[in-house]
C-alpha cells in the first residue's frame, strides 16, 4: 500500500522546479505550504492509501463534520466491516447506522449507504474518477469531491472545506459574508489560483492546507507566530486574524420539548421504536415519543394497548441540532402485563439497556440506556 505522503520525485521536482519537459515553477505560495507539511503536517493517518478512493470517500464524509481524533476509531471499525463498495452496497441501512452511533449527522451515513448502491448500479462497483460523477452521488459537493479525486488519484482539484476557507479568508483578507454565493466563489478562485500546477503535488498541497487550518489557522488564537504563510498572509498584516473569515450571525435557535417513553417489562428489557426513514433521526432506534397534547396514559392505551399507572420523570436532556434545541423529558413507565402483540412487530424491539445490539442510535437514547444499565432507578 502506498503512503500518501510527498513523494520523493514530486520533492525532487518541487526544488528543481521540473514536470516532465515542461518547467513548472511551484509558487512561494505552494512552496511554502508544502515545506510546512513534509516537517510538520499529518502523514500517517488510516485512510490516506494512495488508489483507494473508496476509503478516502468514507474518510472524507466522516471528517465532514467531526475531528480526525474521533474519526479514526469510527473509520476503522466502518471499513473492518465494509471494506469495498459491494459489502456497503449489499448492507441493511440499519446496520450502516450501528456503525456510525456516536458519530452524528447521520444523513452522512445514509448518502454513504445510497451512493455505494449508485456505484454499485451505475459504475458497476468502481469508484468513478471524473470530478462531475462524483459530484452527482449523494452527500459529496465540490470540496468533497476534489479531495477524494487528489488524494486517492492524484487529481488536480482544489478544495474548500472549512479549514481551507479559513485559511484562504485570513490569507487574501476576504471580508465578505461566507454564506454570499459571490464570496464562495471569490475563495474558489483563489483555491484554484493557490493549488501547484502540478497534479502531483495536489494531494499533498491539499492535505497540508486542511492541516495548516486544523493544526495552525485555528479559528481562535490562530499560531501566526510559526504559519509558514504568515509574511504574505493580509490578516496577519492587519494583525486582526480573527476577524476572517466574518462571523455568521446566528440567530437564537428555538426549542423544541418531547416527552419519551421508557417502557419497562418485568425481565428489565426496554422498548424500542424505529423512526421513520425522513426527519431527525431518521431510520435511528428511539425510545417511543408521546405525542404533544396526548396524556401519557391515553397514548399507552390507545397505541400499544396497554395500561400504565403514574410514572416517575427521569432528568431532562437538551440536545443539540443546527437548528433547535430538542428538550427530551423522559418518563418510566413499567409495564407489568405480558407485552401485547400491539407493542412488539415491525419497527418495535425489547432490548435490555446494556445489549442494544448493532442498531443505530442517536445519541441521548444511546446515554439513557448507558444510564438505565447502571441502574439509574
Ligand atoms: N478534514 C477533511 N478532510 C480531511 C483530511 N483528509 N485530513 C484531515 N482533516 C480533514
Amino acid at each position: 500500500m502506498t503512503r500518501l505522503t510527498l513523494d520523493p520525485m514530486a520533492l525532487k521536482n518541487l526544488s528543481t522546479g521540473r514536470f516532465g519537459k515542461a518547467p513548472v515553477i511551484t509558487p512561494p505560495f505552494g512552496r511554502s505550504v508544502l515545506r510546512w507539511y513534509r516537517m510538520h503536517g499529518r502523514h500517517d493517518l488510516p485512510w490516506q492509501v494512495k488508489g483507494d478512493s473508496y476509503r478516502v470517500w468514507v474518510s472524507e464524509i466522516m471528517l465532514q463534520q467531526t475531528q480526525v481524533a474521533t474519526v479514526i476509531p469510527f473509520y476503522e471499525r466502518f471499513v473492518r466491516r465494509f471494506p469495498d463498495v459491494g459489502s456497503l452496497a449489499r448492507a441493511k441501512t440499519d446496520t450502516v447506522l450501528g456503525y456510525w452511533t456516536g458519530l452524528g449527522y447521520y444523513a452522512r451515513a445514509r448518502n454513504l449507504h445510497r451512493a455505494a448502491q449508485i456505484i454499485l448500479r451505475e459504475h458497476d462497483g468502481v469508484f468513478p474518477d471524473q470530478l462531475e460523477s462524483v459530484m452527482a452521488l449523494p452527500g459529496i459537493g465540490r470540496s468533497t469531491a476534489g479531495a477524494i479525486l487528489s488524494l486517492a488519484r492524484d487529481q488536480r482539484h482544489p478544495i474548500l472545506d472549512g479549514n481551507v476557507r479559513r485559511v484562504l479568508a485570513r490569507y487574501f483578507a476576504v471580508s465578505g459574508d461566507l454564506s454570499r454565493r459571490e464570496v464562495e466563489a471569490e475563495l474558489w478562485q483563489h483555491a484554484e489560483a493557490v493549488l501547484p500546477k502540478s497534479a502531483a503535488l495536489a494531494a499533498p498541497f491539499n492535505q497540508a492546507m486542511m492541516d495548516l487550518g486544523a493544526l495552525l489557522c485555528k479559528r481562535t488564537r490562530p499560531q501566526c507566530a510559526v504559519c509558514p504563510l504568515a509574511s504574505g498572509c493580509r490578516a496577519h498584516a492587519l494583525e486582526t486574524p480573527e476577524a476572517f473569515p466574518r462571523r455568521r450571525h446566528k440567530s437564537a435557535r428555538p426549542t423544541r420539548e418531547v416527552t419519551v417513553l421508557i417502557l419497562i417489562d418485568p425481565q428489565g428489557r426496554v422498548l424500542l421504536e424505529r423512526r421513520p426513514d425522513v426527519g431527525i433521526w431518521g431510520g435511528l432506534w428511539s425510545f417511543p415519543e408521546c405525542p404533544a397534547g396526548q396524556t401519557l396514559e391515553r397514548w399507552c392505551q390507545q397505541t400499544l394497548n396497554i395500561r400504565v399507572g403514574k410514572s416517575p420523570g427521569l432528568p431532562v436532556i437538551h440536545h443539540g441540532f443546527t437548528h433547535f434545541i430538542l428538550k427530551i423529558c423522559p418518563q418510566l413507565v413499567r409495564v407489568t402485563a405480558p407485552a401485547s402483540a400491539k407493542i412488539e412487530g415491525e419497527g418495535r424491539v425489547w432490548i435490555h439497556p446494556g445489549a442494544p445490539g448493532r442498531r443505530g442510535l442517536a445519541a441521548p437514547v444511546k446515554k439513557l440506556l448507558e444510564q438505565l444499565d447502571k441502574g439509574y432507578e
